[in-house]
């Protein structure tokens, strides 16, 4: 792996660092406080091409790699998780799969409104008795002439009330387990589609979690993501690229939970002394420095090897472990570091520590994780 990063990485990684810097630290406040979906934020990162970052450029995208993918991720995180997490979902969960398994007519049809933000993507798998079991569909698809109709209902789906497609899991032959799993690229219009429920959260306030119910919600056949019954496949693959942008989400609160401390423990004195000078606060700042850096370089190794076409399973999922965990223990600490002023509202690490919460969760647990890891490292005995 090259550590230097090349001229195409570093001008995105700049790009998104002016912007989040200049215009979204306020935004990110803002959405936390008021529950609203960062819409101008989001219409900002279309105009600069980021949302469609890692698409070809035949399909309007940017045409850059995963790493540059990463990078810029985690800049938004730094100043808005929420912001990170909703152009997460949308390039990994929803446009690479039709990138990475759709037909030639799925791709012209969904991908360039995807590249300019025109159609908005989430990914609609986890239901209300299938999370991390997500073999465990109770969803219906079946087949009726040209047509599959599905019935069922989603569960905690990033991005569904504002998104125009949506990459759904539906069992179409419930007896076979998770080969009787079949995935589709809907759009969000046809009728049968609603949004049922926006769930009030922790954190990432600014990114709508919902609730879906599909009602006799008809689907074109053509709109199958590779055969059916290969539905866990899509699910599985997509994940493993979707880890790689929550391990970056997870980066940017990290290094936001870091910078915060750095700066309040050289200007908070106790005892005559800045807080910085005592080697307790010490230890915490070089632990959290340590950690992210470690962070960063298991998420760009697994960015690096999705971008040569090369199984990144455990990878992606050591990074996204290593980050939400890193994520949690630093925004943690940043807040032991604040003291009272930390447990207040005041102060941005009381937000990064309820953000950090849900990286360790989302996207597969961190005992899935674990379980991933472990089946990999088995395997290779
Ligand atoms: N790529 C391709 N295929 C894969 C794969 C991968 N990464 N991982 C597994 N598979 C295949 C296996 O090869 C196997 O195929 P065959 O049966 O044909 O041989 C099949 O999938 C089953 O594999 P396992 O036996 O390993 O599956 P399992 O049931 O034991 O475990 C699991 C699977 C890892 C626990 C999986 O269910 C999982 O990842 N669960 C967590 C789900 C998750 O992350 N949900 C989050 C949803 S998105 C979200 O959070 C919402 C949002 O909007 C942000």
């Amino acid at each position: 792996m090259d550590l230097e990063l090349t001229e195409a990485q570093r001008g995105a990684r700049d790009v998104a660092r002016r912007f989040a810097r200049e215009k979204l630290g306020p935004i990110g406040v803002e959405a936390d406080r008021s529950h609203r979906y960062p819409a101008e934020a989001i219409d900002e990162l279309a105009r600069l091409g980021m949302l469609g970052i890692f698409l070809p450029e035949q399909y309007g995208g940017a045409g850059l790699d995963h790493v540059a993918y990463s990078l810029v991720l985690e800049e938004l995180a730094v100043e808005c998780a929420s912001t990170a997490v909703i152009m997460s979902a949308h390039c990994s969960l929803a446009s690479w799969p039709i990138l990475g398994l759709g037909t030639a007519k799925q791709k012209s049809h969904f991908l360039p409104k995807m590249a300019t933000g025109s159609w908005l993507g989430c990914f609609a798998l986890t239901e209300p008795q299938a999370g991390s079991d997500a073999a465990g569909q109770k969803t219906r698809a079946v087949l009726d002439g040209d047509s599959y109709v599905i019935n069922g209902t989603k569960n905690f789906i990033t991005n569904a009330p504002q998104s125009k497609v949506a990459i759904v899991f539906a069992m179409t032959q419930p007896d076979k387990g998770h080969h009787g799993i079949s995935a589709f690229a809907v759009e969000t219009d046809t009728p049968g589609w609603a949004v049922t429920r926006v769930e009030d959260k922790m954190g990432i306030h600014g990114a709508h979690s919902a609730q879906l119910s599909f009602l006799d919600m008809r689907v074109p056949r053509e709109n199958l993501l590779l055969e059916e019954g290969q539905g866990f496949k899509v699910a599985m693959k997509t994940l493993d690229g979707g880890r790689i942008g929550i391990a970056s989400q997870a980066l940017g609160i990290a290094r936001a939970s870091l910078e915060a401390s750095l700066k309040y423990a050289q200007e908070r004195l106790t005892f005559g002394k800045p807080i910085a000078q005592y080697q307790a606060i010490q230890w915490k700042l070089a632990d959290m420095a340590v950690e992210i850096d470690a962070a960063r370089l298991l998420t760009h190794r697994a960015a690096t090897l999705k971008d040569r076409g090369e199984a990144c399973t455990k990878e992606s999922a050591m990074a996204k472990l290593f980050a939400a965990e890193t994520a949690m223990k630093s925004a943690t600490e940043a807040v032991q570091i604040h003291g009272g002023y930390g447990y207040t509202k005041e102060f941005k690490v009381e937000r990064f520590f309820r953000d950090a919460k849900i990286t360790e969760i989302y996207e597969g647990t961190s005992e899935i994780q674990r379980l991933v890891i472990a089946a990999s490292v088995l395997e290779s005995r």
